[in-house]
């Protein structure tokens, strides 16, 4: 076990800071800074009754993330202590995959994970992205306006994925619902999560019937020998792990750059390159705000605070990415506050070249379509979705001379353009 610095008797705990609470959508900064007050690590509740360690501290937050003797990614032991209607479960609770595992089943399922996504180009995948936006500028490009969050962003990852995985487009609209209802951790979450399984079971019933070039034809197929169960878990995982974050780095990105006189020129001639704006967005607004669950297999000192087994440790990557952006601010910016976003640690992200490419490529092609944009709304009116784990706008209004593209293309291999446009409309 790593000995980390004894336990400071000065530490009390304070009130839990509410990340369940409206305001915390509206203004997470004033939270974060209430749990920085607390110490490198603060207590907060994620949903009514359920606590949880909140770390905002770069350092504790790497060594913890690197600590696999004294923390464990599986939650069950503290399953134990929550009410099983509890909305916060969907997010949380154990499934067989690689985000709960530890050690040698967790290097299995993360193999395989990484074997399936190896095996898709960097070009091929580019390719989805261009058609997935073309369909959606297809749908919204005639108004004139449109919602990028609703209308674009999310959509756009669910078609991506939901073809990735290998089903045809009009299933695409399912993902996204289900998804979004699971992730605000609230009253829809339990109804979400279980669409989201009847999402996840029938795609593996279509693959376990006929394979294709797809991730979940690879999965069932891998040498590693995932058992069909298993199969269903990693796909869960790895489409939730996506889906949301991805459409919040696009959309928080579109609104960094819509209206914004450095990058606005880039929409036509290129003054900021649209993965500054992601870049910024990775740093300072990151949409995976608070994850990286951990929890400490016995009681422990650590950082100076006093841990209990089996109560979650939460990683801010936001009100990290906060600090070090107001230090930035006051140009006292420190060597090592490159961002922590993708994790660190066993679990970082295995998936983060293919997600900065769909970023920046579905941002680059949406400005292709509509070089005038406008914000309808200003970026600091814009509201957020509530929930303690993602930093998600609920829409980002624009408006654009109107375009309506000659053809309108579909993921789906074995449906007509046509068809399936009518179909992924219905
Ligand atoms: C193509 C899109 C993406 C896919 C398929 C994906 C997939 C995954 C998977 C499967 C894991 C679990 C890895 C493990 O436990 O070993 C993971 C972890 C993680 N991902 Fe991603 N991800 C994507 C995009 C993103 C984005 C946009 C962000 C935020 C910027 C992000 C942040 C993270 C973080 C912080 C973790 C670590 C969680 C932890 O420590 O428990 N991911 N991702």
């Amino acid at each position: 076990m790593t000995a980390y610095p004894a336990r400071s008797d000065a530490f009390t705990l304070t009130a839990p800071v509410r990340l369940w609470e409206d305001g915390f959508a509206a203004d997470p900064y004033a939270y974060y800074a209430t749990l920085r007050a607390q110490g490198p690590i603060g207590w907060a509740e994620l949903a009514p009754g359920v606590f949880a360690y909140i770390v905002t501290d770069r350092r504790a937050a790497l060594d913890l993330l690197h600590d696999t003797e004294t923390f464990s990614a599986d939650p069950r032991p503290w399953e134990k202590t929550v009410s099983e209607d509890s909305p916060i479960l969907g997010m949380m609770r154990w499934r067989a995959n690689a985000l709960f595992a530890d050690g040698a089943e967790h290097v299995r399922y993360r193999q395989t994970l990484l074997d399936a996504f190896d095996l898709v180009e960097p070009h091929e995948l580019r390719e989805r992205v261009h058609k997935a936006v073309d369909i959606l500028v297809s749908r919204f490009g005639p108004d004139g306006q449109a919602d990028l969050v609703t209308q674009f962003a999310r959509p756009m990852m669910a078609l991506v994925f939901n073809n990735l995985f290998g089903l045809p487009d009009s299933e695409s609209g399912r993902l996204d619902a289900a998804l979004g209802a699971m992730m605000e951790g609230g009253e829809r979450s339990a109804e979400g999560e279980a669409e989201y399984g009847r999402y996840v079971m029938e795609l593996i019933a279509a693959k376990t019937a006929r394979r294709g070039d797809d991730l979940t034809s690879r999965l069932l197929d891998h040498p590693l020998g995932l058992t069909p169960e298993e199969v269903v878990w990693q796909v869960f995982l790895t489409l939730g792990a996506g889906h949301e974050p991805s459409a919040n780095l696009i959309s928080n990105a579109l609104s960094r750059i819509l209206g914004n006189p450095a990058y606005y020129s880039t929409l036509t001639s290129g003054a900021r390159p649209v993965m500054d704006a992601v870049m910024e967005v990775l740093r300072y607004e990151t949409p995976l705000a608070n994850y990286g669950v951990h929890y400490a297999r016995e009681s422990v000192s650590f950082h100076g605070m006093w841990i209990q087994a089996a109560v979650p440790i939460v990683i801010s990557f936001g009100a990290m990415g906060h600090f070090a952006e107001k230090d930035f601010a006051g140009g006292h910016h420190p060597h090592d506050a490159s961002h922590v976003s993708w994790g660190a640690g066993p679990h970082a992200c295995p998936v983060k070249q293919p997600a900065l490419l769909i970023a920046t490529e579905s941002v680059e092609r949406l400005t292709q379509w509509l070089p005038d944009m406008e914000p309808v709304v200003a970026r600091d009116r814009l509201t957020w979705r509530p929930g303690p784990f993602h930093r998600s706008l609920t829409a980002l209004p624009v408006r654009f001379t109107p375009r309506t593209p000659d053809r309108v293309p579909s993921l789906s291999p074995d449906a007509s353009d046509a068809s399936d446009q009518a179909g992924d409309r219905a």
